[in-house]
């Protein structure tokens, strides 16, 4: 006689995933092109576009060379780009950073001429500019902001808060939608604000990398930035990586800073930072999935040890799931290619 109790009464989750149409129907988080940002690196010179070796795929750019990236962009459906700028000279302040004619703010605007409706995202930090590759002004006694109430070779707070207002303002100018500054110094989303306010940028947006820890992830993009620091590291401002109650002091801080968005970088070793963001805040999240992060998973592919495709579209699930609305990613390109294949 046929028995009407199932040999394998549960097969509730099996069904769910049976085919791969029933898969996409009950799928719980999806990635688009609208989640992407795609940092460019921008350098002076003429018809430059230099590969990055530790980057695959990824390139310095000349200005002139904008103009097709950005039309490349578009045609993907990419709407936002993040602008880092390796200066023809760097010295102790960083003065190219807020040189009207220094190179990000010639690459906002040709950026701009190019395609006014792409999203430009200038990220706001000094250790590209200054000739010790620390991401503000430095206590020497040959600078002009010297104080001998601090110990030589210390970041001197207060100056490098004036002096980021006055970039952020001049990025503001060549046409910047958001300024995001990454250097971890205390009070620079209040010192962006004000600058900006003032001087009629009042719809100019900040990003925050509000948690940003000390990472060894960065290490292909101080190559690709030409920006590692000549002495000392940066653990002095950025986040120890075993906090995460620091990590809610500092986002609390950036949003009572006046932040319109926050960020949490690196992104697939700190899921957890972003969901506990995620669920504490109500401001747009953005999770930068770093150089490493990039370099890891092609250097794994290229070894055969890992599927690229498979691999990098699965690590920007994981940071979307994890609560991130909006993903900086150097696989944002061959991402938005893989998801319509
Ligand atoms: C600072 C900055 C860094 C990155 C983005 N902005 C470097 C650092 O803090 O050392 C790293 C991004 C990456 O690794 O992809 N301007």
């Amino acid at each position: 006689m046929q028995t009407l109790v199932a040999e394998f009464p549960e097969l509730r989750a099996r069904r769910m995933r049976r085919t791969r149409t029933m898969r996409q129907l009950v799928r719980e988080t999806s990635l688009s092109p609208d989640d992407f940002v795609y940092p460019l690196f921008v350098r002076y010179g003429e018809d430059v576009k230099n590969p990055i070796k530790s980057m695959p795929g990824q390139f310095q750019m000349s200005v002139d060379r904008l103009k097709a990236e950005v039309k490349e962009l578009k045609s993907l459906g990419i709407k936002a780009v993040i602008l880092f700028g390796i200066p023809a000279h760097k010295d102790p302040n960083g003065s190219d950073n807020y040189n009207p004619e220094g190179i990000v703010p010639q690459a906002i605007r040709e950026i701009k001429n190019a395609a006014p409706d792409m999203l430009v995202i200038s990220d706001m930090c000094f250790c590209e500019y200054t000739d010790h590759g620390h991401c503000g002004i430095i206590n020497m006694p040959e600078s002009s902001h010297y104080s001998d109430r601090v110990p030589e070779g210390y970041l001197l707070n207060d100056a490098t808060l004036h002096l980021l207002a006055k970039a952020s303002v001049v990025h503001a100018s060549a046409g910047a939608d958001i300024i995001a500054p990454s250097g971890m110094i205390d009070g620079m989303v209040r010192a962006i604000r004000g600058g900006l306010d003032v001087s009629g940028y009042k719809n100019t947006a900040i990003l925050s990398y509000a948690a940003k820890y000390a990472s060894s992830f960065y290490g292909p993009f101080r190559d690709a930035a030409e920006s590692p620091p000549s002495f000392g590291d940066r653990s002095e401002y950025q986040m120890d990586p075993a906090n995460r109650r620091e990590a809610l002091k500092e986002v609390a801080l950036d949003v009572a800073e006046g932040a319109d968005m926050l960020m949490v970088k690196p992104a697939m070793p700190y899921l957890d930072i972003i969901r506990e963001v995620r669920d504490r805040y109500t401001l747009p999240l953005a999770a930068y999935q770093v150089s490493g992060e990039f370099s890891m998973i092609h250097a794994a592919a290229q070894n055969g040890w890992l599927d690229l495709e498979r691999a990098a579209l699965e690590s920007l699930l994981s940071i979307k799931r994890a609560g991130a609305d909006l993903i900086l990613t150097y696989f944002a390109k061959d991402a938005v290619k893989w998801m319509g294949g």
